[in-house]
């Protein structure tokens, strides 16, 4: 038989989804393991959601739409990014699809030709990798380590940039870090992609989940010039505990949502129809459940931090947004723990699964090796008791 597709077969899976499976299969299994691996909010969807698309199935709203979303969903993110982000689209400009994550797909399908440069900052998000390449084009990693906040720097954006780079993609807050750039972060690095005719992916995902009072800059709100050159992505799954529900969307402008929609059209048409309508809720309703569960988080975060900094060979620094903490584990590579020679994150992940029972994520597949990432999207007393194994783990090993 003729050989599969070179892209195809080039895709790896998600190590968050991976190290997901491997904890949901020893609980299934009946160990007593805690995970610190989810990457979605440990809350319900509020009611008044779930309520909206009850009603939608009762209305029989369970037909196509059309293909960038129900006009009523288009105007909801308008009006929400106009009130969040203070930033101005017209309901045309914005393209919704299923789910965050596709919307970056669409949004580099229509950006790239095969060849082109992406920049992406290290660490990533583990999906910005594989989409860049399941799309033909090239990541040109930029690492942005610990004593940086884990931010890039305008002098290394601009050292990065080549005649092929097309675009860069921007996380902010950041999956898998945390870090929050600030406005003057974000002007240094803008200027320097329109002045290169860079386009922006800027994934705000995670815009609402930021802690101490810090304020989050919208990037496309920072100038004409920016907003042009950039593909806003957003969506309802992490600030209104919505990942099952698969709506994400993305805001350009009129000729690249134009195109965005075209792609959508002939993939998956339109998102699911009941979904959208509980998406209108979502936005339009109330928002007090965000602000309770951006309180949990920030509390859960405090904990976290401190604790973990007093734990002798690990180490992590404080961050602002999304509600991931990256824990360094640079000195323990070299040394045993409980037999297990540990000469990268995924050996020490391992080793902590099996002889800890605590499932994290090893960062090697984000771009940092010397790293494990923790969710605290889980309760506090599960943040408590893998604290304690972890310190058992180490006590025993
Ligand atoms: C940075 C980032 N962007 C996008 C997504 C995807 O969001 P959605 O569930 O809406 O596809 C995630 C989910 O983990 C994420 O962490």
């Amino acid at each position: 038989m003729k050989d599969l597709s070179h892209i195809a077969q080039s895709v790896h899976a998600s190590t968050t989804l991976t190290i997901d499976a491997m904890f949901k299969q020893m609980k299934a299994d009946g160990v007593d393991v805690i995970g610190f691996g989810a990457g979605e909010p440990d809350f319900d969807t509020p009611e008044h959601i779930k309520n909206a698309a009850i009603a939608a199935i009762k209305d029989n709203f369970t037909r196509y739409t059309p293909t960038p979303g129900i006009m009523d969903l288009r105007q909801a993110a308008a009006d929400r990014l106009k009130a969040d982000c203070g930033v101005s689209y017209e309901p045309t400009q914005i393209v919704v699809a299923s789910g965050a994550k596709h919307s970056l797909y669409i949004a580099l399908r229509t950006l790239v030709n095969p060849g082109d440069e992406v920049i992406l900052p290290a660490p990533y998000w583990v999906s910005y990798r594989e989409l860049i390449e399941m799309v033909g084009a090239v990541p040109v990693i930029v690492t942005a380590g610990e004593a940086e906040d884990f931010k890039l720097t305008a002098a290394k954006l601009e050292a990065a940039i080549t005649p092929k780079t097309k675009a860069i993609i921007l996380n902010n807050p950041s999956n898998p870090t945390g870090m929050m750039y600030s406005r003057e972060d974000l002007i240094a690095l803008t200027d320097i992609c329109v002045r290169h005719d860079l386009y922006i992916i800027a994934d705000e995902i995670y815009y609402r989940l930021v802690y101490d009072g810090a304020v989050f800059t919208s990037i496309p709100s920072l100038s004409p010039e920016v907003k042009e050159h950039t593909i806003l992505v957003n969506g309802v799954s992490k600030s209104y505990a919505m990942t099952g529900w698969r709506i994400g969307y993305a805001a350009a402008n009129g000729k690249i949502a134009k195109v965005m929609s075209n792609y959508l059209s002939h993939s998956t048409s339109a998102p699911c129809s009941i979904a959208q309508k509980a998406a209108v809720a979502a936005l339009c309703g109330p928002q007090e459940g965000i602000r309770a569960m951006q309180a949990a988080f920030q509390e859960r975060r405090d904990y976290l931090v401190s604790r973990m900094n007093r734990i002798p060979g690990v180490s992590c620094i404080k961050p602002q947004g999304a509600f991931y903490v990256m824990m360094n584990i640079r000195p323990l590579v070299g040394t045993t723990l409980h037999g297990v020679k540990i000469e990268s994150a995924d050996d020490f992940a391992d080793a902590l699964l099996k002889f800890g029972l605590v499932a994290v994520v090893p960062c090697g597949g984000f771009g940092a090796p010397d790293f494990v990432r923790w969710s605290y999207a889980t309760s506090m007393e599960n943040i408590k008791a893998g604290l304690d194994r972890l310190e058992k783990f180490f006590a025993e090993g």
